[in-house]
């Protein structure tokens, strides 16, 4: 069986973090995987989810299983977040058309998600930015669909190909789904105007195209009402969305991999019946979710003064990453190189597109330990008021040779 076993390629993400954690040069930098790190370096542990572990310790009274669908009470929590603001999301929610449930990290929603639209609707194209998270193609390809792609970024510009999205938008209709990434967009960080979000739902509601909401960053962008801000305007014009959302960035759990996915269908009967197939899909997968991680993020947001310090620590950690990009940029600039970075600064969230190519990423690896992808990827929050002489003589030294 297994000698016929072909060898997977690395993973272009998580595969880098294992030769960063080989690499013996103790000044290594690593800007690769997306996570978040604080003045030190160090991927902290929230004050809000310490809380709520030591009053879960004190409280949780049995391990038994949860429903499939996760425990209501974290899948009450995750409606109020995502779907707060806007009078189209509160109908949904109010008319039972909006069904939510508890999944292995936002992998395991979009994992979900595709096994629906491929159980309901065999031939859809699911349609991702040029260039996207380097998963999202895997991930719907091993559901059984087909994916193609379109145009998000200029890349002689470093913003968003807004004319060219919109065109190929123009020739896509029912039968598509169209992966958008509701802030801070993975890769670029570039990510559509207020007025340019209400055209693209317009246009995909006119059309029947189905938006699939990538919402990994929730609160790291602009704020958490303002990151939602494309929800807001997706519900307004489309009947029906999907949204894959995360709490391993905005919450630092990473590691107990608790996600949501939620469906906004037509009426209460569609969604009875969509939640009843993924409930079916979950059993198959992982059969019920683990609790523990959506046990601290139902404690934290339920709880008005855990909640109130929880945005806090949002707001702070969405405060340094942007004074980082900031910094970065700066520097860069200090030491000579002269190329206009700003498109940099106006980038959201927790990555940076730098412009950096695969043989640049490359040089900055085997030179000078510092990581970073080889999409040119940079994940801003890696940088530390400490590593950013270093990492900027690096790329220095690659942009200006
Ligand atoms: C990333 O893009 O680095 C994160 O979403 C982590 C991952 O699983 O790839």
């Amino acid at each position: 069986m297994f000698e016929k076993v072909e060898p997977a390629p690395p993973d272009p993400i998580l595969g880098l973090t294992e030769t960063f954690r080989d690499d013996p040069r103790p000044e290594k930098i690593n800007l690769t995987v997306g996570v978040y790190k604080d003045d030190q370096g160090r991927t902290p542990i929230l004050d809000v989810v310490r809380e709520a572990e030591v009053r879960l310790a004190e409280t949780v009274t049995s391990k038994a299983y949860a429903p499939i669908s996760g425990e209501p009470a974290y899948v009450a929590a995750v409606q109020d977040l995502l779907l707060a603001d806007g009078a189209a999301l509160a109908a949904a929610r109010a008319e039972d058309r909006a069904v939510t449930v508890d999944t292995a990290g936002g992998t395991g929603a979009l994992r979900v998600a595709g096994e629906l639209v491929r159980s309901t609707a065999p031939d859809t194209t699911v349609w991702l930015s040029d260039p996207t998270w380097e998963n999202h193609t895997a991930v719907f390809r091993a559901s059984g669909l087909a994916t193609s792609t379109y145009p998000y970024l200029d890349r002689s510009t470093g913003r968003l190909a807004f004319a060219a999205m919109y065109e190929a938008f123009e020739k896509l209709g029912q039968g598509d789904v169209v992966l958008l990434h509701g802030c801070c967009h993975n890769p670029t960080g570039v990510d559509p105007t207020s007025d340019q979000w209400e055209h693209i739902a317009a246009l995909l509601g006119d059309q029947g195209i189905v938006p699939l909401v990538d919402f990994a960053y929730q609160g790291l962008g602009r704020g958490l009402a303002e990151d939602a801000e494309s929800l807001v305007v997706l519900a307004r014009h489309c009947p029906e969305m999907i949204i894959s959302s995360s709490f391993s960035k905005n919450f630092g759990l990473y590691n107990e991999r608790v996600g949501a996915l939620t469906l906004v269908c037509r009426d209460a009967g569609t969604a009875g019946a969509a939640l009843s197939r993924v409930k079916a899909i979950i059993r198959t997968l992982w059969s019920n979710p683990p609790t523990h991680g959506a046990e601290i993020v139902a404690t934290v947001l339920t709880d008005p003064t855990l909640r109130a310090r929880w945005e806090d620590e949002v707001a702070a950690m969405r405060d340094r990453i942007r004074s980082m990009r900031r910094l970065f940029v700066d520097t860069l600039a200090a030491k000579g190189v002269t190329r206009d970075l700003d498109y940099l600064v106006a980038q959201n969230g927790i990555f940076g597109f730098s412009g950096l190519g695969a043989d640049d990423a490359r040089r900055l690896r085997d030179a000078f330990a510092v990581y970073v992808l080889d999409s040119g990827r940079i994940n801003v929050a890696g940088m530390t008021p400490d590593n950013m002489d270093r990492l900027t003589d690096a790329v220095a030294a690659v942009w200006v040779s």
